[in-house]
């Protein structure tokens, strides 16, 4: 296996220590910086550069428009625990199981990286895979540019059928989430995992004034996220992913979490796009899917 710096693209892809000690790469394209950790495959960052003629470097990020991805400043950075922000990778389960890891083992494991390579459009892609489980191959390409794509590719390698859901739990920032409104999933039948039951979606945007974690199933809605304080849209659309999760812990939960601020759930919600309960994947011997995410803003 190569090194990480190895894969190093003198101008573009460069190799950091980042926090805990942990390995960082750094990507930079005439559009937008982004930072993603081997550990878990985690994209950290994601920051557009805004439309100005660009002549700054990487440490004048302060100048450009608020990062897209919320970022706890509270996170853990240790080999054995997630990074709460950025997009956690979610596989081969969602929430919890008795005496395994809560949404699965991915996030908490070291990715190989297997190649960096600059596009013709001039953005970067980076391509991940999770080491060997056994049971499937799992490819995790990385590209950015003008937006940020993630796309997740799974490969039955077993002979008989091979079952598991996948989510990219994407934190975004927002300048106050109790302004935002979120559009898409209008008619969309949801389980509330705070009552337990299922509902469906009212015609109205989604606003958010309490604790919320809705998973919407069967639904390949374009996802935007309205935001008048910083006056901007988000958008997230997806391909290959049946199930929405829309997630923000507010008070009581935020104070529970060691690793989240108590008052960041003001500056960040999950739009979450996987394949989680009654729309988990299922492969036959031999079969690949792929999830892709698309993320830019209006
Ligand atoms: C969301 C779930 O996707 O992830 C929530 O719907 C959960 O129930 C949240 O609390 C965060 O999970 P974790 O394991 O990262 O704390």
């Amino acid at each position: 296996m190569k090194s990480l710096q190895a894969h190093e693209i003198p101008g573009h892809v460069t190799v950091t220590t980042g926090h805990g000690g942990l390995p960082a790469i750094q990507i930079n394209t005439d559009w937008s910086l982004t930072e993603v950790y081997p550990h878990g495959a985690h994209v950290t960052g994601f920051q557009l550069k805004g439309s100005a003629p660009d002549t700054r470097t990487p440490a004048d990020q302060t100048s450009y428009p608020a990062p897209l991805l919320f970022l706890s400043a509270a996170s853990e950075f240790h080999a054995d625990k997630p990074i709460r922000g950025g997009v956690p990778v979610i596989f081969p389960w969602f929430g919890p199981r008795d005496g395994m890891p809560a949404h699965g083992h991915a996030r908490l494991t070291d990715w190989e990286l297997l190649e960096t390579a600059v596009l013709p459009d001039g953005s970067i892609r980076l391509h991940f895979r999770l080491p060997s489980n056994g049971c499937c191959t799992v490819d995790y390409f990385v590209t950015t540019g003008r937006s940020l794509g993630l796309e997740m590719v799974v490969t039955n390698t077993r002979e008989t059928d091979y079952t598991f859901e996948n989510c990219l739990h994407t934190y975004f920032q927002v300048g106050a989430v109790e302004s935002i409104e979120i559009t898409g999933l209008q008619g969309a039948r949801y389980l509330d995992l705070l009552l337990a039951a299922e509902f469906t979606e009212s015609g109205d945007p989604i606003r958010i004034a309490a604790e919320i974690d809705r998973t919407y199933q069967n639904t390949r809605a374009t996802v935007e996220i309205s935001d008048p304080v910083l006056a901007r849209t988000i958008r997230i659309r997806k391909s290959g992913s049946l199930s929405t999760v829309v997630w923000n812990p507010w008070t009581a939960k935020s104070k529970r979490m060691p690793d989240f601020g108590d008052e960041e759930y003001r500056q960040m919600v999950c739009v979450e796009s996987g394949n989680i309960g009654e729309n988990a994947i299922t492969l036959a011997p031999g079969q690949r899917s792929s999830m892709k995410v698309e993320i830019d803003c209006l």
